[in-house]
């Protein structure tokens, strides 16, 4: 599926878009930026790869300086993963956008509630999330809890909580009177 995602003027800004095979190596290496300094859970190159279409990245010519993702939970919940935004381009609004990538291809999916774990509180409140608390997320504390097993270290972060609703409609599709129809 093709989604439209914004950018004013293409020449001169970066071009944010769902992300294909080939972004697969630069999404890997710039997540791997900041799992060391443990903002980020590791990801594996295969891990990326077979969730490549729920991806949204923000390209520079050809190279990709911010991602995010869509982590599907259940068929109305999804957490907003992978937010990382190449160092030299922080403080530029990419991180804005490509969450709000991940936004249009969670309504598009129909899952109506967005959460997200975080150590940067204000980013997330800017875009008009709630702070909860992640024990909402059963779900995401199994999955914790299996991590924890298989020796990766969990930084406790603060979670955040979006409801979509309705805020964005399907384009309107017109129908011709059948009036009309049986005259032509
Ligand atoms: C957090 C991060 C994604 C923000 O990306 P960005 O492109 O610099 O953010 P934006 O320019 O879109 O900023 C949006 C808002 O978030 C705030 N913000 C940005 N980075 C922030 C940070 N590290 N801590 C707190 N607030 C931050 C900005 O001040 C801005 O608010 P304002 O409009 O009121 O000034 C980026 O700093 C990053 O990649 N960090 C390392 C990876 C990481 O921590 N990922 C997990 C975060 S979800």
């Amino acid at each position: 599926m093709t989604i439209p995602f914004s950018s004013t003027d293409p020449a001169a800004n970066p071009v944010v878009r769902t992300a294909a095979r080939a972004d697969v190596e630069q999404i890997w290496e710039l997540i791997s930026c900041y799992v060391a300094e443990g903002l980020m859970l590791p990801r594996t190159l295969e891990q990326v790869t077979m969730a490549i279409d729920n991806y949204v990245v923000a390209v520079a010519g050809s190279r990709v300086i911010a991602c995010a993702a869509l982590d599907e939970y259940s068929p109305s919940l999804a957490e907003v993963a992978s937010v990382a935004v190449a160092k030299s381009e922080h403080g530029r609004g990419l991180g804005t956008e490509v969450v709000l990538g991940v936004e249009r291809l969670a309504r598009a999916r129909d899952i109506g509630e967005l959460f997200a774990l975080s150590l940067s509180d204000r980013f997330f409140l800017s875009l008009d999330y709630d702070a909860t608390s992640v024990s909402r997320y059963p779900e995401k504390l199994a999955r914790y809890g299996r991590l924890t097993s298989s020796g990766v270290d969990i930084v406790p972060k603060r979670c955040f909580k979006k409801v979509l609703g309705n805020l964005w409609e399907r384009p309107a599709i017109y129908e011709e009177p059948a009036k009309q129809l049986r005259a032509s």
